[in-house]
């Protein structure tokens, strides 16, 4: 079950950033141009947090599934001092609900506003700050924080 779920939370990071940056894309050139909010915007805005939500559930299950968490949790006070351990057991979490809280509030903030060019900004603005967080707190094999592979088979 654990493996399954690590190389799934693996491979959903994949849709999460695609839904995101087509969005964002969609966002530009929709506030730039003066474009229509149009039904394609909005369902885009609506799976790209419904994407991030199911990303969300496979990591709170994984967060308690994970042998890694579960060291980090039985000895903190010297897992603290390893960065990778420390990465999964807070760092990791806490951007990530942050990053999900900000794209949440930006698409209900989106869905709300009375103006196509606002819905536009609205959703730049907030998806965009969700990204740069995401992106952090994903462990690349470039990362300082922790390195995982891009890909997993399952
Ligand atoms: C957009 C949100 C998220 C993305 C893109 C993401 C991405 C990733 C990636 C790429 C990995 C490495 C997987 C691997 O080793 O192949 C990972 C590991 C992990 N993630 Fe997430 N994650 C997200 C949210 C969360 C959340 C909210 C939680 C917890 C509630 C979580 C818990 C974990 C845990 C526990 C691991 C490591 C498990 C282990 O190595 O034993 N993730 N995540």
């Amino acid at each position: 079950m654990y493996s399954t779920l690590l190389s799934l939370h693996s491979l959903v990071r994949w849709f999460v950033l695609a839904f995101l940056v087509y969005s964002i894309y969609r966002a530009f050139i929709g506030y730039n141009q003066n474009k229509t909010f149009s039904k394609t915007d909005n369902a885009f805005r609506h799976w790209t947090a419904t994407v991030a939500h199911i990303q969300l559930m496979i990591g709170i299950i994984l967060y308690t599934q994970s042998p890694v968490v579960k060291y980090f949790w039985t000895d903190t006070k010297s897992a603290l001092q390893n960065l990778d351990l420390t990465f999964y057991g807070l760092i990791h979490i806490f951007l990530m609900l942050t990053a999900i809280v900000v794209l949440t509030i930006g698409s209900a903030l989106a869905k709300r506003k009375p103006t196509d060019k606002e819905k536009f900004k609205t959703m730049l603005v907030w998806f965009s700050i969700a990204l740069i967080v995401i992106f952090i707190a994903i462990p690349w094999t470039f990362s300082p924080l922790s390195s995982r592979p891009s890909f997993r088979t399952f």
